[in-house]
């Protein structure tokens, strides 16, 4: 589209969205002011969190926090030492608080590795699941190069795991008619995202299955939310520094756990939250421009993740001439 069909799209917004003004005031309540639900609404102390990916990043953080909230904790994800590391910090920081931890890695999908997690959680009251596992692409790829075991394992990781974990922890929730699973959704799966073209669609397909799940859990008395998140710093973004809109997983954190049932920047979806300030700021221009402007959101988007990936090549090449040096 030519950027005069653009401007023209632009200057008839506030016809498109007349209720604009009030859907933004409800962003900022969402995001400033009201509170989210109790996370003790979901169950008593000495009940059970499963985290997903709980080594590094999110989940690490989620772990850490949801101990505090005297949770205690099913810890699961693929390197056993960085899992027993946490569980020892976990019990050093909280004495009261149980950990139980299961190294398995969710691109294997071996019905052993679930059948172990079963047997583990078969007997606990689990409150919450964090669906946070998630692989990206190593770099921004175009799909035609993407490594067909990337494209395999983002496939299994994001989608197929947090399925099959969903599966087994929704019947014990609809048994006690409470609980909560929580996802990790992206901006990739509210946008599509060229060069993290599998990436953006497994989380697609996240956000709609979650959204569907929350419609039908809800007469169970079980909250479901996808989270929609932009850059937070990770080893999965590969940003070490933390700005407005890039958070650190801390910070993120907080915030997703103390708006539990908000919708903060998110419009499209219901039993969806972007609740970080920034990125639900973010999220609800996003998808109120985008409306008029797909096309034009798109190809800004690809322009961003084809510079990335120059660099990382770039950088790639750099490294290898030193090594070959
Ligand atoms: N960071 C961001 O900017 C961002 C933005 C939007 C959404 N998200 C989503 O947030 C979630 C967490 O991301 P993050 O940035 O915290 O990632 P991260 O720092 O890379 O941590 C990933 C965690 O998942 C585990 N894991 C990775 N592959 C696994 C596998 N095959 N089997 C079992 N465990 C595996 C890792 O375990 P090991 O340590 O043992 O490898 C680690 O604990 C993901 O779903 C991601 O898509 C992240």
């Amino acid at each position: 589209m030519e950027i005069s069909k653009h401007i023209e799209c632009l200057s008839k917004w506030p016809e498109h969205y007349p209720s604009g003004v009030w859907s933004f005031l409800r962003v900022i309540l969402s995001l400033f002011v009201l509170p989210g639900k109790s996370l003790r609404s979901f169950g008593p102390p000495g009940s059970w969190v499963v985290v997903t990916g709980a080594s590094d990043g999110l989940g690490k953080e989620f772990a850490l926090q949801l101990a505090k909230a005297r949770f205690n904790l099913v810890l699961v994800s693929r390197t056993e030492s960085k899992l027993v590391a946490l569980s020892e910090e976990i019990t050093k920081k909280f004495p009261n608080v149980e950990t139980k931890v299961l190294a398995m890695d969710f691109a294997r999908n071996a019905d052993e590795d679930y059948a172990a997690l079963n047997k583990l959680v078969s007997e606990l009251d689990i409150s919450i699941l964090i669906n946070n596992v998630g692989q990206s692409h190593s770099i921004p790829v175009p799909f035609a190069l993407t490594p067909a075991e990337e494209m395999n394992n983002i496939i299994t990781i994001n989608c197929t795991g947090t399925l099959r974990v969903t599966q087994l922890i929704v019947p014990g929730m609809i048994q006690r008619r409470r609980g909560l699973i929580l996802t990790m959704g992206s901006f990739g799966g509210l946008l599509p995202t060229p060069l993290l073209a599998t990436y953006s669609g497994s989380k697609a397909f996240l956000q709609q299955w979650s959204t569907s799940l929350g419609s039908e859990l809800a007469p169970h008395g079980v909250t479901v939310e996808l989270v929609q998140a932009y850059l937070i710093t990770s080893a999965m973004s590969k940003i070490r520094r933390a700005s407005a809109t890039i958070p650190t997983p801390r910070a993120f954190v907080r915030s997703v756990l103390s708006k539990i049932g908000r919708s903060g920047g998110s419009s499209s979806y219901a039993y969806t939250s972007s609740p970080y300030w920034s990125h639900g700021v973010m999220a609800w221009f996003l998808t109120s421009v985008t409306g008029v402007m797909g096309s034009f959101v798109v190809s800004q988007n690809r322009s961003f993740h084809e510079s990335i990936r120059k660099r990382a090549l770039r950088k790639a090449e750099r490294e290898a001439q030193k090594k070959s040096t």
